[in-house]
């Protein structure tokens, strides 16, 4: 048996300033440059920093301001020509010649896409993340842009909020690890290699929470779960040395984030030193006039910089009032300064005033091979098999025929998911056409689509679809979602299939066929109905350009299922919010409860049940958080502990026993969980600590172990300190959230 340390993935190990120093602490000469190029700067030129525009028109159309210093950074621009004709004109014609930041949204992936990042989130693989981040900034850094806007760090945990898609999903700690490991891998060994491009953490914060899970709207997250759920992944990216940082839309409890001084200047800069830039989100400073928190474009700048913003994304409210707010005196000087300081830190950072150009002839680095196989991987790792009756996954070798079926099976522009600005369609590798390539000459592929696409209610093509798969030995349906259904201002109130993809499952159904169901969406939907009428199902969610070789080898059994579920999966939309780590009530909902027709007509009022929960649905979710099956079977043994007594400064070790019961080498997730058991404020009933990737070959058993620093249970508590507090606590090591057994330790004073 062999022994797995998880001692030098620093990523795992969160919080992570034992092992990774902040990369913005302490480079005086970068200092230096900085006061120096402050000192030479007008007022005019100052605020002109602040500014980020949206590429528009031609390069004349926007030179004049650049000229004039009036213009700090640029986002949507991806012509290399265009970039260094812009830059040459901030460079060689403007007074100072300070560059310009040139900014792009790339979330998963620039030409060659990688799941989205909820997906990734389900791979519970940093490396997954990285990797896909390291590739972004490579090809995205390769047409000059050097800022992106990700990775997305909101805590999600309601799936009708269409940007869950692009989320790590409900859980703090894998958001943490996550987060982090995309920002290594957006920012390289150093910020200013050219293929390295700044980070941003967003969308700080509460943003996920935005009530009804309708996007923008309002959040009312109490400061001690703020700190305690809510910060945590963006400490976890400060940490890990991201550059920026930008303000999230929603007002939280009362106060818009791009005026609020509190999580901006209090906890940001001096709780936890952050010195990068921070920008608000598109227009949001102006938006703080909807919010109804300030008059006008002037007061909106003033309250904007005077909370703690450094640059302000297209609303022009910054260059426009702030030299007469400050004249008026409502803004200080010594504020702006502050801000330029922060956003020319960047700068010198990541090197542009030594190489502020890109190569425009340098040969293309988009879809390299080594790209496409790493994407293809994270796709692999990102599905999640949720259910697998009679083993009819993987395909046997033995088939002659099968049916391909369903509006996913061949969609190059959905599969690729939301916020895919440059990625293109044509690269696209769907499973109808990795199918042909792979097995077109060993089977037959009957392939119908039956619906045009997710949404339609057209059932005219559904019958074609039910005699194709009659023909077959087994059939694959692949169902799910438009990339256009989710993602920003794409919030849907139901959660069920949309059009009629549930009439074409329930006809497939019918034939007595295997069934398959394939789902790629952009959130976890409410597929219970669909579940039950399958043989097996496949949750891959949108899995970029190489989801469907991906996809093929899964189902084939080239490779073996490893996801896990990184948010909750309701039985119905009326769940929500649901997710594994809440507090218990006083009276803890448990899975017994009395089904709506048991209850007697005209029964008189009892509290029956008296637990927190639903008449009709139960409060069990569909599949809980951390679950996911695979084609072997793995066996947990007891988990055991290096001391049941541990003080705050100790280290506890947890070792136990993972064998792979079954008959295929897989890969198993195993996850650690604790609960305190008695606090000055109710703890959530589990809360992830740690998580690893083992794999095994049929037979083999190792143990493992993981290292938990005490320090790592300290939270937010009555008194309003980050703490430890000694009492009991239970832990458990298992396939996901709800499995395992529970051992206890004690922390004592
Ligand atoms: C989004 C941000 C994005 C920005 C720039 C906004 O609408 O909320 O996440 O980075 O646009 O495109």
């Amino acid at each position: 048996m062999k022994t797995i340390k998880i001692l030098s993935a620093c990523l795992l190990l969160l919080p992570l300033a034992s092992c990774t120093q902040m990369q913005y602490k302490g480079d005086a000469v970068t200092e230096q440059k900085v006061e120096a190029l402050l000192s030479k700067m007008t007022l005019e030129e100052k605020i002109g920093q602040m500014n980020q525009i949206s590429s528009y028109g031609n390069i004349e159309d926007m030179s004049g301001l650049i000229k004039k210093g009036e213009i700090g950074s640029i986002l949507n621009e991806v012509d290399p020509v265009r970039v260094n004709a812009l830059q040459r004109v901030a460079v060689e014609e403007s007074r100072l010649g300070i560059p310009l930041l040139m900014a792009r949204d790339v979330i998963h992936g620039f030409k060659t896409i990688f799941p989205i990042p909820l997906g990734q989130a389900a791979s519970f693989d940093p490396q997954v993340a990285e990797d896909g981040a390291r590739i972004a900034a490579i090809e995205a850094s390769s047409v000059g842009v050097r800022w992106t806007f990700a990775p997305m760090i909101d805590i999600s945990r309601d799936p009708r909020w269409g940007r869950i898609a692009e989320s790590c999903g409900e859980d703090t700690y894998l958001s943490s690890v996550m987060g982090a490991a995309m920002v290594k891998g957006f920012q390289g060994d150093s910020l200013n290699s050219p293929t390295s491009i700044a980070a941003c953490a967003k969308h700080f914060v509460g943003y996920g929470a935005s009530e009804g899970g309708r996007d923008y709207n309002s959040t009312f997250i109490s400061e001690r779960s703020l700190r305690n759920v809510y910060f945590p992944p963006f400490e976890a990216a400060a940490k890990a040395g991201v550059a920026t940082f930008m303000t999230s839309f929603n007002d939280n409890d009362g106060v818009p984030s791009t005026g609020n001084n509190f999580i901006l200047r209090e906890v940001l800069r001096n709780e936890w030193g952050f010195d990068g830039l921070v920008v608000t989100d598109w227009n949001s400073a102006r938006e703080m006039i909807a919010h109804g928190i300030v008059a006008d474009d002037k007061e909106a700048a003033a309250q904007a910089v005077n909370a703690g913003v450094d640059m302000e994304m297209v609303s022009y409210t910054f260059v426009k009032y702030l030299p007469e707010q400050i004249k008026a005196g409502k803004v200080k000087e010594a504020v702006i300064d502050e801000a330029v300081r922060n956003i020319l830190r960047v700068k010198f950072r990541l090197g542009l005033f030594d190489n502020p150009y890109v190569d425009e002839k340098r040969p293309s680095v988009m879809y390299d091979e080594s790209h496409l196989a790493a994407a293809k991987r994270a796709a692999e790792e990102s599905a999640i098999l949720l259910k697998n009756d009679k083993e009819v996954l993987p395909l046997k070798e033995n088939i002659r025929s099968i049916a391909i079926i369903g509006p996913m099976a061949d969609a190059p522009h959905d599969q690729l998911g939301t916020w895919i600005f440059d990625g293109e369609k044509s690269h696209t590798k769907t499973p109808l056409t990795a199918a042909r390539e792979m097995y077109g000459n060993k089977l037959q592929i009957i392939y119908e689509q039956g619906l045009a696409y997710s949404r339609d209610k057209n059932t005219a093509g559904i019958s074609k679809a039910v005699s194709a798969a009659q023909r077959a030995d087994v059939v694959v349906a692949f169902v799910g979602e438009e990339s256009i259904l989710s993602g920003e201002a794409h919030c849907l109130a139901d959660l069920n299939l949309q059009g009629a993809q549930s009439e074409l499952i329930a006809a497939l159904a019918k034939i007595g066929k295997p069934l398959i169901t394939v789902v790629m969406a952009g959130r976890q939907l409410t597929i219970g109905k669909e579940a039950e009428a399958s043989d097996a199902v496949l949750y891959s969610f949108h899995p970029g350009t190489m989801g469907g070789p991906a996809i093929v080898d899964l189902l084939f059994g080239k490779s073996v299922p490893s996801g896990k579920t990184p948010v909750t999966f309701l039985k119905t939309v009326g769940q929500v919010p649901l997710y594994y780590a809440h507090n218990n009530s006083g009276r803890p909902a448990s899975s017994h409860f009395k089904p709506l027709d048991q209850v007697p007509l005209e029964a008189s009022q009892t509290s029956e049940g008296s637990s927190s929960s639903y008449m009709d649905v139960g409060v069990a979710p569909l599949y809980p958080f951390g679950y996911g099956l695979s084609y072997t079977t793995f066996k947990f043994g007891k988990p055991q502990l290096s001391s049941k007594e541990l003080s705050g400064k100790d280290v506890l070790t947890v070792t136990f026993d993972l064998e792979n019961t079954g008959k295929y080498e897989g890969t198993e997730v195993a996850q650690l969980y604790v609960q305190d058991k008695v606090a000055s404020v109710t703890r959530p009933v589990k809360e992830l600590k740690r998580f690893t990737r083992v794999t095994l070959k049929p037979g083999e058993k190792k143990n493992v172990s993981f290292e938990l620093p005490i320090s790592e249970l300290a939270f937010w508590n009555l008194d309003k300190v980050k703490t430890v507090e000694p009492g009991d606590f239970g832990l458990w090591v298992g396939p996901d959230s709800q499995t395992g057994e529970e051992v206890f330790f004690k922390v004592v004073d």
